[in-house]
């Protein structure tokens, strides 16, 4: 079994590939990713010497380097993961959204098509989603796989065009394929622009903590590594052309979580309590801000047998334990293009 991962050295792609090398050693891994910002090889020291693993640096938008790399490696299946992530970046450059996100996933949808032409036993692309795409929930209800799609900003939109695309490939041409809706994941490895790293980063180093309008927003949130796990068991249970919803029945809203984080801080880095709750700084609302999401992640559970492992305080007492033990990391990934980022994004709110 030969599988493509695009976006292995990102956040969820870099557990995604750690799973997988370390628990399948009879499957080849090639992880392909063009290395953005986002992208960061560190993600990898552990398993990059595996026998079954080879990294490939290219972008998913250029049709013939993945068309080359399809005729080279015939893929049994695809695990797609890269992508532009962050929905404050859509705001300033849509464009690049749909560059990636978009043009690149139909690059990929074509290139498995041509090389799986006539054979599609045993295939297989997975196509890694969000929950963004089915928009934004007021206070009751959930997300369930039959919600219409309603995205509301661009990266959403630009998620939700990559999944119809897929489904249409599956549609039209047969191509194998399944999807996964995701609510917020945490954990390690996950770039400081993205709410918790963000602002460990800053507890850390006593700067403000930026809350988009009154933080009243709510996110449901998943530990990154059962995400993976879901992944894991998607991919090779999830039946064809279906859909599946991951979520944690996990809902925060934003300023309950702060405190919390804020709290074991305190407690980590042995300040009196109330002390980091001080930097939090009410700043200007993000511009078409999605008030709440909520995903309703029974089917995964009923049908797959699929379940998180940790409660929200575990999984975020251990990933501040991360960020606090891999300073390094941190440091190395807000250096350079990162200050640039942050001065753009939080100067004027
Ligand atoms: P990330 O931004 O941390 O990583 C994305 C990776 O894709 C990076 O390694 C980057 O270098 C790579 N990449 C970007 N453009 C590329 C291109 N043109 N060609 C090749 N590689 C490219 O993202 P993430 O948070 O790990 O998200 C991974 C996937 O999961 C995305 O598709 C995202 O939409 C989806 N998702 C994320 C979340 C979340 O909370 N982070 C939740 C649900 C779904
Ligand atoms: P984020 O981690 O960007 O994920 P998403 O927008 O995909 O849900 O943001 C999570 C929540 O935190 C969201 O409601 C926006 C809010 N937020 C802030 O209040 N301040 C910040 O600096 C950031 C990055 C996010």
């Amino acid at each position: 079994m030969k599988l493509l991962i695009t976006g292995g050295a990102g956040f969820i792609g870099s557990h995604v590939v750690r799973l997988f090398v370390n628990k399948y050693p009879q499957y080849q891994i090639v992880n392909l990713d063009k290395l953005t910002y986002a992208g960061n090889l560190e993600n990898l020291r552990d398993v990059e010497k595996a026998p079954n693993y080879q990294f490939v640096k290219g972008d998913i938008v250029d049709a013939d380097f993945v068309n080359a790399l399809f005729a080279q490696h015939q893929f049994d299946g695809v695990l797609h993961l890269a992508a532009e992530s962050h929905v404050d970046r859509s705001i300033l450059d849509p464009l690049a959204f749909v560059q990636t996100n978009v043009i690149g996933t139909v690059n990929l949808l074509n290139a498995a098509k041509q090389s799986w032409q006539g054979n599609t036993e045993g295939k297989r692309f997975y196509h890694i989603s969000t929950d963004e795409v089915y928009g934004s929930l007021d206070e009751g209800g959930y997300f369930l796989e039959t919600t219409p799609y309603d995205p509301q900003s661009p990266y959403s939109a630009s998620k939700a065009a990559s999944d119809h695309f897929v489904r249409a490939y599956h549609n039209t041409y047969k191509l194998p394929m399944v999807i996964s809706n995701c609510s917020n994941n945490y954990g390690s490895h996950q770039f400081p622009e993205k709410l918790i790293p963000l602002f460990i980063h800053n507890i850390q180093h006593n700067k403000p903590l930026p809350v988009y309008g009154k933080g009243e927003n709510v996110r449901d949130w998943l530990w990154v590594e059962d995400h993976a796990r879901a992944i894991d068991v998607i991919y090779h249970q999830g039946k064809d052309g279906d859909t599946y919803n991951i979520g944690g029945f996990n809902e925060w809203k934003n300023i309950d979580l702060i405190h919390l984080l804020c709290q074991q801080m305190d407690a980590k880095l042995g300040r009196a309590e109330g002390t980091s709750a001080q930097l939090i700084s009410y700043v200007t609302d993000r511009a078409g801000h999605d008030l709440r999401y909520a995903i309703d992640a029974q089917k995964l559970m009923n049908e797959l047998g699929w379940k998180p492992s940790v409660t929200f305080e575990e999984g975020l007492a251990k990933t501040i334990d991360w960020y606090l033990e891999n300073t390094q990391w941190l440091d190395s990934v807000t250096s350079g293009a990162y200050q640039q980022y942050y001065q753009t994004q939080y100067q004027n709110r």
